[in-house]
């Protein structure tokens, strides 16, 4: 609990993603220090961060390699920027290393630095807007997402999001007509009864095609998708849908956007999200553990292809006209820089080979609880969707809050977790947890899930 004077001064945030007026009453967890996958609040209690803050901490709480990192660039060089034929070392550096550890198969060759998901897939849609006029295709600008998929809150990414709490009450998505949605590729609710995944697949793979051609392809420029599906609860696709898709972006000439916020840098177990669900995406964005979360820094990818005909645009106009004053921020670069080298020292990909059969154990010898409907994940990040009625399906009254209030047990008992749609309960945790906090972080969850149980 927070004290008396921080909580009183906490009245002058406005809190992001939180019930306001209830936050009036409630006030906030004050996290002030952390150590490992844990955090500690002002009142000296510990808790495993189960969500790695918003999916990011990779490396725990406090790593003072990152802290030396950002300590030294600010005693070199505490700002330069990349306008106008300007560059620094850190920027150049990370730029390369990134374009090396692209996505096997895929054809990057150009970075652009933003400081948020949100605005590198902002960056996106505009460049890719900016890449259909520079190529004479002025009717091709539509952007094709899943529902639940979640791509950020800037008026253009929100307006790719698809979960209605982004779009309620600011006057989004965008107008125009330029937005468009296919069905989540959950298959415990949107496979039809008898219906096994290479159906639910091919349907879903019918459905896109039947967009295309009732729309036009000659209007479609895009389809943004996050490999797994994070804030829209945790969604693995089922097994060839990303090939599918692909096979059909490519036959329209539609760019593949690889969203990579969440699953880059191994959180499904390999590199990045699209090489663990098998597509090869024209641009990639990511952000979050590209800096462990320790800074604000995120990256798009382009393809060759996309790059020389916005190269182009821009000797016509005489400017590629975009960009932020931190783009590329050396001291964020120089953490960046950092975090990539100790995800190779520490051999993050080996651990996570290790712990994330561990997790998916756990989740697993959930499925039995009478609250939990599904169980899914893969690598170090999961969920589990509470249900009223596990035969049917079906989900409790979203007014009733039941994973709400597993999440707050969760907290009274010392782990932090988030609910999302449909009741979900995710879990992505820092990607250093070792097999005894995952013991603990799991034994907590199934003593919330039992106290919210005992009290429905
Ligand atoms: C998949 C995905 N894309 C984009 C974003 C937006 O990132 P940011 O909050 O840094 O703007 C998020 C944030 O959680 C995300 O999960």
């Amino acid at each position: 609990m927070a004290s008396n004077r921080l909580r009183d001064l906490d009245s002058a945030t406005l809190h992001p993603y939180t019930n306001l007026r209830k936050h009036e009453q409630t006030g906030p967890l004050v996290a002030v220090r952390g150590e490992g996958v844990r955090i500690f609040d002002d009142a000296g209690r510990s808790y495993i961060d189960a969500m790695a803050g918003l999916w990011c901490a990779s490396l725990g709480f406090s790593q003072a390699r990152l802290g030396e990192a950002a300590k030294r660039q600010m005693t070199e060089l505490g700002f330069y920027h990349q306008f106008t034929h300007k560059a620094h070392d850190k920027g150049i550096e990370l730029a390369a290393k990134l374009i090396e550890l692209a996505p096997a198969g895929t054809k990057m060759s150009r970075v652009f630095f933003a400081n948020s998901g949100s605005e590198a897939n902002d960056t996106a849609l505009k460049l890719i807007w900016y890449y259909n006029n520079a190529l004479g295709r002025p009717d091709k600008k539509k952007v094709v997402a899943r529902r639940q998929a979640y791509h950020g809150v800037t008026l253009a990414s929100a307006s790719i999001t698809q979960l209605p709490a982004n779009h309620r009450d600011f006057d989004l998505p965008l107008e125009g007509g330029r937005f468009l949605q296919l069905t989540c590729p959950q298959a415990y609710h949107h496979a039809r009864p008898g219906e096994d995944d290479a159906a639910f697949v091919d349907r879903l793979a019918a459905e896109f095609e039947a967009l295309i051609e009732r729309e036009g392809a000659h209007t479609i420029a895009a389809f943004f998708a996050e490999p797994v599906m994070g804030a829209g609860g945790v969604i693995v696709p089922p097994q060839g849908y990303f090939p599918r898709m692909q096979e059909i972006c490519r036959r329209h000439d539609i760019l593949m956007v690889a969203d990579e916020v969440i699953c880059g840098f191994f959180r499904t177990g390999e590199r990045w999200g699209s090489e663990s669900l098998a597509f090869q995406p024209d641009m990639l964005t990511c952000a979050k553990a590209l800096s462990a979360g320790f800074l604000p820094i995120s990256a798009l990818m382009i393809s060759d292809q996309v790059y020389q005909a916005v190269a182009d645009n821009s000797a016509r106009i005489g400017t590629f006209g975009h960009g932020y004053t931190y783009s590329g921020h050396p001291v964020s670069a120089a953490v960046a820089l950092e975090t990539l080298a100790l995800y190779d020292e520490l051999d993050i990909k080996g651990q996570v080979a290790k712990t994330a059969p561990v997790m998916q154990a756990h989740l697993s010898a959930l499925a039995d609880h009478p609250l939990v409907g599904e169980v899914r994940g893969t690598g170090l990040i999961g969920a589990l969707e509470l249900v009223e009625d596990k035969a049917a399906r079906k989900n409790f009254d979203p007014a009733r809050g039941v994973a709400a209030l597993t999440v707050a047990a969760m907290q009274r008992h010392g782990v932090i977790g988030r609910a999302m749609i449909n009741d979900s309960l995710a879990f992505s945790p820092p990607l250093i947890i070792g097999e005894d906090e995952l013991s603990e972080l799991f034994g907590v969850v199934r003593v919330a899930l039992d106290e919210v149980s005992a009290a429905l």
